[in-house]
């Protein structure tokens, strides 16, 4: 049969059986982001509970201790010292390097925060016509009926005030409650280079698309922008982008004018 293994040897057994499960298991097999934050405070608390358990009695102490009494002092242990003197430096050689060395890993690809909209405008399954072409049904009245343009403002700024504040803010500037959790951060439209340099088809795509229906080049953070085509009608989107430029005060770019 085999020798019981010692008090010492079966604690840092479990230790590191949870260490491996919090590290490895939780994140890995059941993909829960656990921030090492979080690992390192249960870790603390297992070390702690070991500890006491161990501690409460003192000969249950003395036999806790007695491998590594045994290790440090007996004769005949005088191999393992040696083995455990060279592997114990080398372990923490090799975590310092580990630490030292990490840098802040840059993306694999830089994120493009504009990319490219595809060639046709679409909501949910309807094709609206090419993004080169589609302008805002409503924006005409802006020139040709103030009144119901001001009516398509308003029910744009409730839809705003309804749906997209939380993020983008209560100014329109970003700094919405939810934003300081997010990366990439919800857009700033009180940011001159956002809405005068896009057309409306291109504010249209990507807030009824929202952040899944980015290009790859637009990741490797997943933006947490919805996907708005699945809550709000046609009308509402356009509505939405006249309230965004009323309340800024930026115009979209219209078609056949250059980007600055
Ligand atoms: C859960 C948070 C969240 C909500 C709610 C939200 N957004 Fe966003 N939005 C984002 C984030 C994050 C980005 C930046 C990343 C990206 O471009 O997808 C973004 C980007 C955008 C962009 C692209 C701007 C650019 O510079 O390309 C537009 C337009 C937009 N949001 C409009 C809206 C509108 C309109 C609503 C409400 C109907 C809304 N968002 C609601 C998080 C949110």
């Amino acid at each position: 049969m085999m020798k019981r293994l010692s008090l010492f040897t079966r604690c840092l057994i479990l230790f590191v059986v949870i260490w491996l499960f919090l590290r490895f298991f939780i994140g890995g097999v059941w993909s829960v982001p656990l921030p090492a934050s979080v690992i390192a405070m249960y870790i603390g608390l297992i070390l702690i509970a070991i500890i006491v358990h161990v501690s409460v009695e003192d000969d249950r102490f003395r036999e806790f201790l007695r491998p590594v009494k045994e290790t440090l002092a007996d004769d005949e242990k005088k191999i393992r010292r040696m083995v455990l003197g060279v592997l114990i430096p080398l372990a923490l050689l090799g975590f310092t390097f580990s630490k030292v060395s990490t840098k802040a890993d840059p993306p694999a690809a830089l994120r493009t925060a504009h990319p490219a909209p595809p060639d046709e405008l679409t909501y949910r399954d309807k094709v609206i016509g090419p993004t080169q072409e589609v302008e805002n049904p409503f924006r005409h009245l802006e020139k040709d009926d103030v009144e119901a343009f001001k009516a398509h403002a308003e029910n744009g700024r409730r839809v705003y005030y309804q749906n997209c504040f939380y993020c983008h803010g209560d100014d329109l500037d970003g700094e919405g409650h939810f934003a300081h959790g997010l990366n990439p951060l919800p857009a700033n439209f009180q940011d001159p280079g956002i809405i005068p340099n896009f057309q409306e088809s291109f504010f249209f795509w990507r807030i009824s698309k929202g952040g899944p229906g980015l290009p790859p080049a637009a990741t490797p953070w997943d933006s947490a922008m919805p996907v708005w085509e699945d809550y709000l009608t046609e009308e509402e989107i356009w509505d939405v982008i006249i309230f965004l430029s009323e309340y800024t005060g930026y115009k979209p770019r219209t078609f056949g004018e250059a980007a600055h």
